[in-house]
């Protein structure tokens, strides 16, 4: 099987991009930032905004989270219940960010990350996959982009679904996850090795399709891969 592993911070256009990449090569695309917020949604609704480390460790084991493929698309299940949708809040994101900082948390999710990649191949994005998910993937990328532009996209994205909310709040909430993501002790976000970097700051969505496909088309016949 093939894994290709994308990571970088929030809103440098991973899920876009990826999700176009892979149906061109016909890879499974795994957004990995969907399945820690899923396990915030749990946490906020079991304890809200305030939750402790302590009730986070003491109830991940109690979250049921099922990943599934329709229709080409991931859908995410908790207890049952599609949350495909109700996890793609500016207040998930928060507790998704905190969430994932729990070695619990991170041990939780990994054995159903690394199951998908040795049944399919894959293209999976999120901040340790060539680190610690998947670090003998055959092509591992870091994807960045200013803070400005990030939270720039981000607003759109959250503006397109008819969510109110300011570009100085959303750029707050960027900053305050790249520090957080980047800081925490375990799986900290970092370009792991032998990863390539490509910083998509300015470019239009074509340009940074156009160069992330390069990159791993090239990296695939370099390794004389078949895909
Ligand atoms: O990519 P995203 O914005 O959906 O991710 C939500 C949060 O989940 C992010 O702030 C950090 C965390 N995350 C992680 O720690 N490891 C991953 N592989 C993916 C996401």
């Amino acid at each position: 099987m093939i894994s290709i592993a994308i990571d970088g911070p929030a809103g440098a256009g991973k899920s876009t991009l990826s999700k176009r990449i892979a149906s061109e090569l016909g890879f499974l695309y795994i957004d990995t930032g969907a399945l820690y917020r899923t396990v915030g949604l749990f946490m906020l609704s079991k304890f809200g905004t305030g939750m402790t480390a302590e009730q986070i460790d003491g109830a991940i084991n109690e979250c049921k989270i099922a990943m599934s493929i329709e229709n080409g698309k991931q859908k995410i299940y908790l207890d049952g219940e599609d949350v495909s949708d109700k996890i793609r809040t500016p207040e998930v994101s928060m507790a998704a960010s905190t969430v994932s900082a729990r070695p619990a948390v991170r041990a939780y999710l990994l054995e159903l990350q690394r199951k998908t990649a040795r049944e399919n191949n894959v293209l999976m994005d999120g901040r340790d996959i060539g680190t610690v998910v998947l670090p003998d993937a055959q092509v591992k990328i870091f994807l960045t982009a200013s803070p400005e532009d990030r939270a720039k996209r981000r607003y759109h994205e959250l503006e397109q679904k008819g969510l109110q909310v300011s570009y100085e709040d959303v750029l707050r909430e960027v900053i305050q996850r790249d520090a957080q993501d980047s800081n925490r002790a375990i799986a900290p976000l970092k370009p792991a090795e032998g990863a390539l970097l490509l910083d998509t700051t300015g470019n239009s969505f074509e340009k940074s399709l156009y160069q992330l496909k390069k990159l791993i088309t090239d990296r695939l016949d370099a390794l004389g891969l078949q895909y």
